[in-house]
């Protein structure tokens, strides 16, 4: 599975750089950060270095937990006149303010994901996009019709986006959540099963089959170990593909944060 993901991610990048060229207007993001919440420092410095290392302009706004309030995050999001984002999670207490599409990178915003439910050409969330990187690489481009994808978790940011995109694209889709009764699914009717519900061990390795695509979007932390959704057991070999965390959909998301910024200087010319 990494030699696929450092495929896809060689070609994304490739692109981008391609599309990067033929841009008149300049490419630039600013990301605003809350406090000090450790994975995000990560995710934040990997965008950071990606723009860094194509000489593109990358703005981070670095606002202190305490003293920091709604009404500052919204006066940010009214001035943006260029592609910005909000790193989630904020802070208890402060929510992201809802972006306009012009300049929403993350495509979470309610007037992205009306034009993601309508079919219109919108800016997708990364890690959906990430995801779909993944399904198009291994089960073809051109299958996702009547491809049959359970999508595990519920959340704004993955979960609910990605099914609507499958569905847009006609695959039939199962949307579970954590009070599905996920011991009584039969998980091997499905070509593909997504796991985003950030709780570790929700799913083990040893529930799929040969020529299964399992993609798992989670990110946690477990005595100090970065793990995914799926529980991996030792001694358990599983004959379904799985993507690998780290490494694995992760490693494609900063590469569609840069994308979505060039498709929004695309069309704002
Ligand atoms: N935190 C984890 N993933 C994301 C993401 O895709 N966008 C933002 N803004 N915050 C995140």
């Amino acid at each position: 599975m990494k030699s696929v993901i450092n495929t896809i991610y060689e070609s994304k990048l490739a692109e981008l750089k391609d599309k990067i060229e033929t841009l008149s207007t300049p490419v630039q993001l600013t990301i605003v950060t809350v406090g000090e919440d450790p994975a995000s420092k990560v995710y934040v410095r990997n965008k950071i270095r990606l723009f860094d290392e194509l000489g593109l302009e990358c703005h981070h706004i670095v606002l202190a937990e305490e003293g920091t309030s709604q009404s500052d995050l919204d006066m940010l999001a009214e001035k943006a006149e260029h592609p910005i984002l909000f790193q989630l999670p904020l802070p208890s207490g402060l929510i992201a303010p809802d972006l306009p599409a012009a300049v929403d990178v993350d495509g979470f915003g309610s007037e992205a994901l009306g034009h993601l439910v309508l079919g219109q050409n919108a800016v997708l969330p990364c890690t959906v996009q990430a995801t779909i990187d993944i399904i198009t690489a291994h089960c073809g481009e051109y299958n996702f019709p009547g491809l049959k994808v359970a999508v595990v978790g519920r959340s704004n940011i993955v979960g609910k986006p990605l099914a609507i995109e499958l569905i847009n694209r006609q695959s039939t889709v199962a949307s579970f959540n954590s009070r599905s009764d996920l011991v009584a699914v039969d998980w091997n009717k499905y070509d593909v099963i997504v796991v985003a519900t950030g709780a570790h061990g929700i799913l083990d390795n040893s529930q799929f089959i040969e020529g299964q695509l399992i993609i798992d979007v989670g990110i946690n932390r477990v005595d100090g170990k970065l793990v995914g959704d799926i529980k991996h057991h030792d001694g358990i070999f599983s004959e379904a593909a799985i993507t690998p965390v780290p490494g694995g959909v992760g490693r494609l998301t900063c590469l569609h944060v840069l994308g979505n910024v060039i498709k929004l200087a695309d069309c704002s010319r």
